[in-house]
């Protein structure tokens, strides 16, 4: 008998020959033509966040992948404070235009990300010439004259903007940074206040990680409650989707989309993967060789095996279940990354492993998750 090859063309022994054979069947029964974003045309709008480079075409099939999958799409970096603003006077505005120009083209809706974050931001935005802190009305000033070059280089062509990131700790205080040392409490409602008077028409989103926990979705509801009460605009909340196989659990992130709705905002679902590697941990007292060590917080190096890949499907479509239920709450999804080629997920909390957290596989090849999740929508 020939030896067989799996799909991503390893030689599989005789014995994984039934298993083979089962999964392609499988795989096959569920092929489709369809796309996510014409699967989720009447839901809500399904995006993926782009790496810098990736709409200056090094790489045609990933960005072929990404224009026929996502109506829209999120700068993974390069509309940061640092990257689009180095310096006081320098900005670097190249990949943001060509990430919009990108979209135009692929008729793909732009959410901005972001503008007021204590990650990504060089140390000159918080400080004068001699290096000394600057005043609540300076650093206010500068926050304002960013977001006009910034924010307003964009305008009608961005839909909604990030304007605050990861603002509270997760026991909903606020995140001592240095925006929030220099400005003080009322910090967000300055950010929104001034993004606004730059842009009355843009919509202004507040979006964070750790949103099913008490902490955060208590002390967001408030601030979206102060800001009605004030007549502040806020369209929307993120709540940022970097979760894991076993959770957070569905109820839980129900829980969330329901609050976050029920005070008038729209729910986005931002930043969405979904880890499968271990957690960082220690090496066991060092009783472990560091290659034993690197196998066993990098197993999937050559790929993600078969119940692997059933577990995240399953956790997938899981997760679109409750989305597509809750769709008149909810704007957006939008995945950080389009292909596990791309994602941070490789990098973090661990640098240079082999990361499965996406939909579509290093060679942008829709996975048997995908499958699960489109098929939620031919039932
Ligand atoms: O640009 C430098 C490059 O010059 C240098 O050669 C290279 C060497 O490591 O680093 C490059 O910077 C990296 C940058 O991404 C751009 O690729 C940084 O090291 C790396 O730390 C940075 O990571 C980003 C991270 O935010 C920073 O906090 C991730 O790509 C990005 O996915 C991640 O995104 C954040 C969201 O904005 C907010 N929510 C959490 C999410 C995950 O951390």
């Amino acid at each position: 008998m020939m030896p067989l090859k799996n799909a991503r063309g390893r030689f599989c022994g005789v014995m994984g020959l039934t298993a083979v054979l089962a999964t392609t069947v499988a795989v096959n029964a569920q092929q489709t033509s369809q796309t996510l974003r014409e699967a989720f045309a009447d839901d809500f709008l399904i995006g993926a966040a782009l790496s810098t480079r990736l709409p200056g075409g090094h790489d045609k099939v990933s960005t072929s992948m990404i224009a026929a999958q996502f109506n829209q799409v999120t700068p993974e970096n390069c509309m940061k404070f640092g990257q689009i603003h180095p310096q006081p006077d320098r900005y670097n505005f190249t990949p943001a235009d060509q990430l919009v120009a990108f979209a135009e083209k692929n008729k793909m809706t732009v959410v901005g990300h972001v503008l007021v974050w204590h990650n990504q931001t060089p140390d000159w935005v918080f400080e004068n010439a001699q290096g000394k802190n600057l005043t609540r009305d300076e650093l206010i000033a500068r926050m304002r004259k960013h977001m006009e070059a910034v924010l307003g280089r964009y305008k009608g062509r961005i839909k909604g903007w990030d304007v605050v990131n990861e603002a509270f700790n997760g026991n909903g205080t606020m995140r001592r940074t240095k925006w929030f040392e220099i400005i003080g409490a009322d910090l967000l409602e300055v950010a929104f206040r001034n993004a606004h008077a730059v842009d009355p028409n843009i919509e202004l989103y507040y979006n964070d990680y750790g949103m099913t926990g008490g902490g955060k979705r208590n002390a967001t509801v408030k601030l979206i409650e102060e800001f009605k009460a004030k007549g502040i605009r806020i369209d929307g909340v993120g709540m940022q989707g970097h979760w894991g196989l076993g959770g957070p659990s569905i109820d839980a992130i129900e829980q969330s989309i329901i609050t976050f709705a029920k005070t008038g905002v729209k729910v986005h679902i931002t930043e969405l993967d979904v880890d499968v590697l271990p957690g960082r941990k220690p090496n066991r007292g060092g009783d472990l060789t560091k290659e034993q060590y690197q196998k066993e917080v990098d197993p999937y190096r050559n790929g993600l095996p078969d119940d692997m890949q059933q577990r995240l499907a399953k956790r997938y479509a899981a997760l679109f279940g409750l989305f597509l239920k809750h769709k008149d709450k909810i704007a957006r999804v939008t995945f950080w990354g389009a292909s596990d080629k791309y994602s941070w997920k490789n990098n973090y909390p661990i640098r240079g492993r082999v990361n499965h957290a996406l939909l579509f596989d290093r060679e942008a090849k829709p996975k048997p998750a995908f499958h699960a999740v489109m098929r939620l929508k031919s039932k």
